[in-house]
């Protein structure tokens, strides 16, 4: 049973989790990712189904990843920097810059969550003092993403396609309740779908059940005292998720 002291703890934690985007280099005891994953594991699920796959990365395999995922990144940023037919030639040589993931990461976000969206980017560009117009900074952060902020863990979650939404809805709720356990014993953590962007160096370095795709990775490590780790994007305030009834 939960008591008052559970609820402040918990509204605590769930305010103060933020994405942690520079980690210290300090390694993380395979025992404490063990703990974290089985409190995630307790996560709610459709039918508890529990439709997911977790690949954890860490030390020669994490480096070895980080080197495969930087080298596809670099390709892409060289063929967007080339012009129309320059990415048509890397299409049809089928380079390996082009995305092999299993879900499609580049998507057109609607106009009327574009503001939420460019409010987030900005603010973060802003702590961390890169310019709206300097490209080639905001390019280095991407690349940051497939370094995996400098975490000494990353992880991959895969989902089961045929359960559509639902498969994605529970290892949102699987993400959350590892990033809160992460947090509870002093780990940071950045969930990052930039890593479902290339699935083949992933997919090389693990034996995943073909069924299962590829969603999203997670950086997992201690937080440096890089001011990023501070940068606080704000929430909508509840009356704006809440829709009104028609009557009544
Ligand atoms: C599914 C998901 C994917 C995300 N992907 C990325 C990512 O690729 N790179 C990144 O820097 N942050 C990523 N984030 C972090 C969000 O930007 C962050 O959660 C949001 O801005 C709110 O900030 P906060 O987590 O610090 O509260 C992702 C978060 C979620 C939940």
């Amino acid at each position: 049973m939960a008591d008052s002291a559970d609820s402040e703890t918990l509204a605590r934690m769930l305010r103060s989790r933020r994405s942690i985007r520079d980690f210290a280099e300090r390694e993380v005891p395979a025992e404490l990712v063990a703990a974290i994953l089985d409190d995630a594991r307790w996560a709610p699920s459709w039918s508890n189904t529990q439709p997911y796959k977790i690949a954890v990365a860490a030390g020669g395999l994490k480096d070895q990843l980080k080197a495969q995922l930087l080298a596809r990144f670099d390709a892409a940023s060289e063929v967007q920097g080339r012009g129309a037919l320059g990415k048509l030639a890397a299409f049809l040589t089928r380079s390996k810059a082009l995305p092999d993931g299993d879900f499609d990461t580049r998507f057109e976000y609607p106009e009327e969550l574009t503001p939420r969206r460019r409010a987030t980017g900005f603010g973060l560009y802003s702590v961390l003092g890169i310019a709206r117009e300097d490209s080639a900074a905001r390019q280095r952060q991407m690349r940051r993403n497939f370094e995996f902020f400098g975490a000494p863990v990353v992880l991959f979650v895969f989902v089961r396609q045929e359960l559509g939404a639902y498969s994605v809805l529970d290892a949102g709720i699987f993400l959350q309740s590892l990033m809160l356990s992460a947090q509870a014993r002093g780990l940071g953590t950045c969930a990052e779908g930039a890593l479902g962007t290339w699935a083949g160096p992933v997919r090389e370095a693990f034996d995943v059940p073909p069924d299962y795709k590829l969603l999203c990775g997670l950086a997992l490590g201690w937080s440096s005292d890089h001011v990023v780790n501070a940068y606080n994007p704000g929430r909508a305030e509840v009356a704006e998720m809440l829709v009104p009834a028609k009557r009544g």
